[in-house]
């Protein structure tokens, strides 16, 4: 018999629409920065249906005094300023009272674990997080110490602010739930998909059939579906095998060349 984990029902014996829905807290000193990216292009339906749950909440609303001062000068000296521990928390306080499970924190920082296709398959199947987008030179350590459970970098390089590593985070998580993308599992035929072994995807071409002198390889004019598919089988193994070698010794460790694969890849090399 399924038993329902403390907290799923409500009082009433009906589920709790908390636990089934995904939410995404962003604590950032610029929301306005969301709004073209929660009301434009496929995602949108995700975000604006509640299918993902996004809410914004700026730490300036929890700092006090006259100028709601959010950051301050760093102990020891040193350029830049860094965001104070207490508006945050005092955010990360309100977030909790309005939430039933007290959801995972991430920081977006250069420090952290660089984000990938196996991460935001486990952040699409979660019941969300609270998301912190560092601005200025970073954060009050202590925050870090007492609250963020996950650290998530974008790439070894420095942004500005944690607000675009957020929203990267928030379009894959979106394009990954069911009924977002015009073709159902179309996501599946992307770079990295376990279904296609993680590969890279292949060229892709569209009309007209000759642009600038330049034709269309002949076989995706067939109409024969299985050398297609081979076709695009090989294509991905050349293009891996050329730009992320890695990626086919993953693929090899994990059991899922073929022979065919491995002779296309042997004539290849
Ligand atoms: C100017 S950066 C601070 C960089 C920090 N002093 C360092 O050198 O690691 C300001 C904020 O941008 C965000 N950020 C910058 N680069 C990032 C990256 N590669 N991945 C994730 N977040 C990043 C973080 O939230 C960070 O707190």
């Amino acid at each position: 018999m399924w038993i329902w984990p403390q907290g799923a029902l409500l009082s009433t014996g009906k589920p709790n629409i908390e636990w089934l829905v995904m939410r995404f807290d962003i604590v950032t000193l610029f929301p306005e920065m969301f709004s073209a990216f929660l009301t434009a292009g496929i995602t949108r339906r995700a975000f604006e249906s509640g299918q993902v749950d996004v809410k914004l909440l700026n730490p300036r609303d929890f700092a006090a005094g006259n100028y709601r001062r959010v950051d301050d000068r760093p102990f020891g000296g040193g350029p830049g300023m860094i965001m104070m521990a207490e508006p945050l928390t005092l955010c990360l306080q309100a977030i909790r009272a309005q939430r039933a499970k007290s959801p995972p924190v991430v920081l977006f920082s250069p420090v952290g674990r660089q984000l990938n296709h196996s991460m935001v398959t486990r952040w699409a199947q979660s019941e969300g997080a609270i998301l912190i987008c560092g601005r200025y030179e970073g954060i009050d350590q202590r925050f870090i110490d007492a609250h963020v459970t996950e650290q998530i970098s974008l790439g070894d390089f420095v942004l500005s602010g944690g607000e675009i590593p957020a929203m990267a985070l928030l379009d894959a998580v979106a394009r990954l739930q069911p009924g977002v993308l015009n073709t159902a599992d179309s996501h599946q035929q992307d770079s990295f998909n376990p279904a296609l072994d993680g590969l890279l995807d292949c060229p892709h071409y569209t009309r007209p059939e000759v642009w600038s002198g330049l034709g269309v390889p002949e076989v995706l004019l067939s109409g024969h579906h299985e050398q297609i598919e081979s076709w695009r089988r090989r294509q991905r193994l050349t293009l891996t095998a050329a730009l992320r070698p890695e990626l086919i010794d993953q693929a090899r460790r994990a059991g899922n060349l073929s022979v065919a694969d491995e002779a296309f890849l042997a004539g290849f090399a």
